[in-house]
């Protein structure tokens, strides 16, 4: 799927993170990916995470996934709506519709949302702390739009679900299949169906906040450091008082937890590392480990290399021939040819490899390392 008119440069500097935007059909040829009958078979798989929110306005349930099939003809004729997460990792179509959305970096691309609502269905007005490009995929939905919200902004009292409760609306619109509506954190917004048969495509961004940074960074370079490393006073001085933390004492203390904190190098590491962690697992490892010589055969074949659609693929540059590859969790340090290899991987969910090429000892062990953790697949593979 590609885009036929959309100003990036103007969405950017105008819009990202700071306005909502509504795009009307800006698809080169729009077509729905997925059919409601799919998204419902999704919802009933043990390894999908999805739920149902039952009711309107007037007072709403939700029921977690995975679903039996019967409990879609329980629903009735009220309003309700389904939503199915991460169907980007299940269904090759609904992953297309990320590419045109890989002008913002992959390290910020979470995964698509899809909803399935009948008339008047709708999750109700909330706010979300991530940036989120809604594409209307099936039917009509009426979004309303309204303030940037924060954590003191009033909530429904209700169990499952984070209602606003007092929302006044600034904007609205009825969205037609191809329509976009985007809305940054933190925007209160409230989607309903018009009419049944009503799909919506969430393509959602992920954000770290700062407190898990800082938890996870601390917690990673605090299991790296002895337990014999610890404050040190041979210096110790008579003092005036024997209750006081002195002010050298709280600088060397503080010394402790920032120096060992403050290695950019190393947290650009773990960053990557650990932001290319997957949410939702797709194995895709082989039975067994590929050997060197398969390896060489598929890529003789002319067979092309798949991206696992669950898997999270970015680089930082260490210079102008090397960088650190990042997938699902593991480092790679990638130098010339490779290095080359590794930004297409980034770039591209299928990578065609030259049948000719004369691969090195070196670049055959980075595909089979990232085949064996099931990042990547030739393509006849089942
Ligand atoms: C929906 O698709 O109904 C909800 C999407 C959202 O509001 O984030
Ligand atoms: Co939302």
């Amino acid at each position: 799927m590609k885009f036929a008119c959309f100003d990036l440069a103007h969405f950017l500097s105008h819009n990202w993170q700071k306005q909502p935007l509504l795009i009307r059909n800006p698809w080169e040829n729009w077509h729905n990916p997925l059919e409601p009958d799919e998204l419902a078979g999704l919802a009933c798989e043990d390894d999908v995470e999805s739920r149902l929110v039952i009711g309107d306005d007037s007072g709403r349930a939700m029921e977690s996934g995975p679903f039996q099939e019967a409990r879609f003809g329980q629903l009735g004729t009220g309003p309700w709506t389904l939503l199915v997460q991460a169907v980007d990792h299940h269904v090759p179509d609904v992953a297309g519709l990320v590419s045109p959305f890989r002008f913002v970096p992959n390290w910020r691309i979470d995964d698509v949302m899809v909803s399935y609502a009948t008339n008047g269905g709708g999750v109700g007005s909330h706010y979300d702390n991530y940036d989120v490009f809604l594409v209307q995929g099936l039917g009509q939905r009426r979004w309303r739009v309204g303030p940037k919200c924060d954590a003191q902004t009033p909530l429904l009292p209700h169990n499952d679900l984070r209602l606003i409760a007092d929302f006044q609306a600034t904007d609205e619109w009825v969205l037609n299949p191809g329509d976009i509506l985007y809305v940054p954190p933190c925007f209160a917004h409230e989607g309903v169906a018009v009419g049944d048969d009503c799909m919506t495509y969430s393509i959602g961004f992920r954000a770290p906040s700062q407190s898990e940074l800082i938890e996870g960074w601390a917690e990673h370079v605090a299991g790296q450091i002895a337990e014999e490393e610890r404050y040190t006073d041979a210096d110790l001085t008579l003092q005036a008082q024997p209750g006081e933390i002195t002010p050298v004492a709280i600088e060397r203390l503080h010394g402790l937890v920032m120096d060992a904190l403050s290695d950019q190098a190393a947290f650009a590491r773990w960053f990557g590392q650990n932001n290319s962690l997957p949410k939702y697992e797709r194995d895709w490892r082989p039975d067994k480990p590929v050997s060197q010589k398969a390896l060489r055969a598929c890529v003789a074949q002319g067979s092309r290399l798949l991206r696992n659609p669950a898997s999270r693929f970015s680089f930082i540059r260490l210079g102008p021939e090397e960088n650190l590859l990042f997938v699902d969790g593991e480092s790679f340090s990638c130098e010339g040819s490779d290095s080359v290899l590794a930004e297409r991987f980034c770039a591209n969910e299928i990578v065609p490899l030259d049948p000719d090429a004369d691969l090195s000892t070196d670049t055959v062990a980075l595909i089979g390392a990232l085949i064996n953790q099931g990042s990547l697949a030739f393509e006849d593979d089942d």
